[in-house]
This record gives structure tokens, sequence and C-alpha cells, in this order.
């Protein structure tokens, strides 16, 4: 807080408040997971326009899937002494020591999109983001539906260790738990990105004949989606006829394929996210008060039918 500059009655903040910004200047470190996918990118670009928008200064780390580099940019934060930081965790665990480091320099941090899984929730002021555990809930229960509760499934997982692909498997087990002819036989991290889905759907394909007696595919994102289509066109099958196909995210080239057959549902992840996180940071920083931990975007399943 010591850092928060006053723009007062100078003509700049004369013209930030005209313009419908802040009326104070604050200095945002966002370390971002990195740019696997079309959502992730999708994020960052929002995330950078209504900063811009908003009068924010914002110093954006690129992690690259890394989380050393997340450390890295959060330590670089701390030093460079800005307002807030802003984290977008790649996995949940190993946070402790440098949220304890950005709590000891008094700079309030808050996680956007992921988890991270800390004992000492007063590590962080709150997390923005959707519900993952729905996600996997709602890409369930469109399938419980759609196979009338008799499918065997191959999962393709996100990132090992992240908060989507933890929740979303858990949320969508939690459903297809409730269905005694509904199971999951086969599942592997596809590490949210395309190549990786067509890897894991080509082992998959190879292992059980062509997929045969598979009924349905549920990818912790669209991507790993788009790749196990290719992956299932080039071994002559038809996807969203042959198996039904549900991911996550709901990214343009979902929608196509949504439109062009290919695919069945997608539960929608929000990219354009920055509109809902700043002004939760701005606010702490002029009033800093105890916030609910969790501020949850809503998250809703669009499916081809209704296209
Ligand atoms: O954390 C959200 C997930 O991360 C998105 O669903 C996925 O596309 C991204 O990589």
């Amino acid at each position: 807080m010591s850092k928060l500059k006053w723009a007062g009655a100078s003509v700049a903040g004369a013209l930030m408040m005209f313009a419908g910004t802040s009326a104070f200047a604050v200095t945002i470190g966002f370390s971002q997971v990195g740019d696997e996918g079309d959502w992730r990118p999708a994020f960052s670009k929002d995330m950078q326009e209504e900063a811009k928008k908003q009068g924010i200064d914002l110093k954006f780390a690129d992690a690259q899937g890394k989380q050393e580099e997340q450390l890295k940019a959060v330590r670089a934060f701390i030093a460079q002494r800005v307002d807030a930081i802003i984290i977008a965790p790649v996995v949940v665990t190993g946070w402790d020591q440098v949220l304890k480091e950005a709590q000891r320099a008094k700079i309030p941090v808050f996680l956007a999109d992921r988890d991270v899984d800390v004992t000492d929730k007063s590590l962080f002021v709150a997390r923005i983001s959707a519900d993952f555990n729905l996600e996997g809930k709602l890409a369930g229960a469109w399938l419980a539906a759609a196979s009338k509760g008799t499918c065997d499934i191959v999962e393709l997982q996100g990132t090992v260790g992240s908060a989507p692909a933890i929740e979303r498997k858990k949320g969508f087990e939690a459903v297809v738990s409730q269905f005694p002819n509904m199971k999951i036989v086969r599942s592997q991290s596809g590490d949210f990105t395309t190549e990786g889905g067509k890897k894991v759907m080509e082992a998959f394909i190879k292992a059980t004949n062509n997929l045969k007696g598979i009924c349905a595919t549920f990818a912790h994102n669209d991507n790993m989606q788009l790749g196990a289509i290719q992956a299932m066109k080039e071994a002559g099958l038809k996807p969203s006829q042959d198996v039904l196909m549900v991911s996550v995210d709901y990214v343009p080239a979902m929608k196509k394929a949504l439109a062009a057959g290919e695919a069945n549902a997608s539960v929608e992840l929000r990219s354009a996210i920055g509109k809902y996180i700043y002004p939760v940071v701005t606010d702490y920083l002029k009033n800093p008060k105890e916030l609910p931990k969790w501020i949850v975007i809503p998250s809703d399943l669009h499916t081809a039918q209704g296209m």
C-alpha cells in the first residue's frame, strides 16, 4: 500500500477519471502459466488489454509452463515493489515459501484461474476463477444423459498437478461414479496441448483396436480434444458419431468443430475475465479488507445441438 501513487487533481488523474478508469496509478505483476492451447493466450491478451483500459501498469511474465520461472517472476515483482501480484499457478504445490516472502514484503497476492494448495490461506487475498470441479460435473452430466448412463470413457488429462486437471477429473468422476455402467477405462495426460492430445489419442486408438467399445472421450481442455479429433480422423474414425466428444474451454476452434459435427459438447471457461479480476485487486488496494477466499466466475455448457 505504501507505493500507491494517488494522482490527485493532476491533469493525468482527471483524464483517467474522464476515461472511466481508476483514479490512481497501480502497478501489478502478473505471473502467467504460459501460452499452451488457445484459451491461455486469449486470457493473457484480455489481461493486457483490460489493464490498459483500467490505467494499470501491468508487468506481465510468461512462465512457459515452468513453476520455477513463476517463482523467479514473483520474486522479481517483490524486488520491484509492485502494488499487488496476480498469479495463475502452473501447479498447486510449492507455493508456501514465495507467498510468505510476498506477505513479509506486504504485497498482496491474488490468484487468477488456477488454485494453490497451501495450509495458510492468509498467504493470498482471494482467488478469482471458474469452478473447475463444476466444469467436470457439467461434462459428466452431459455425457450421462447422452449415453443414457452406459459408457466406457477415455480421458485426456491436463497438466499433472494443475488445479484444472485435478478438479475437472474429480468433478467428472463424481458424476460418472453414480452410474454403474459408466467408467473411465483409460486416462493419460496430454498436458493441455493439441500435440499432447493427438499423441495420447493415437496411443488409445492403438491400445483399443481403433477405440473398439469406447463410447466417449472426455478431454480436460478443447486443444487436447482437437488433437484427439485429428488422430481419430487419421485412423478413419468419425469423432462425435463413433465416439461422443466432450471437453472444456469452448474456444473458437472448438466452436467450429461443434458446428462441423466433429464434437458434441464443450464447457465454456471464460477468458475475458480481466474486467472481474482487476476491480477486486484495485478495490482491495484502496480499502484493504477481508474478501471471500474464492470469487467464482460462472461456467456454461454448450452442445452441438444448441448452436
Ligand atoms: O487453467 C485453465 C486451463 O488451462 C484451460 O482449460 C486450459 O486450456 C489451460 O491450459
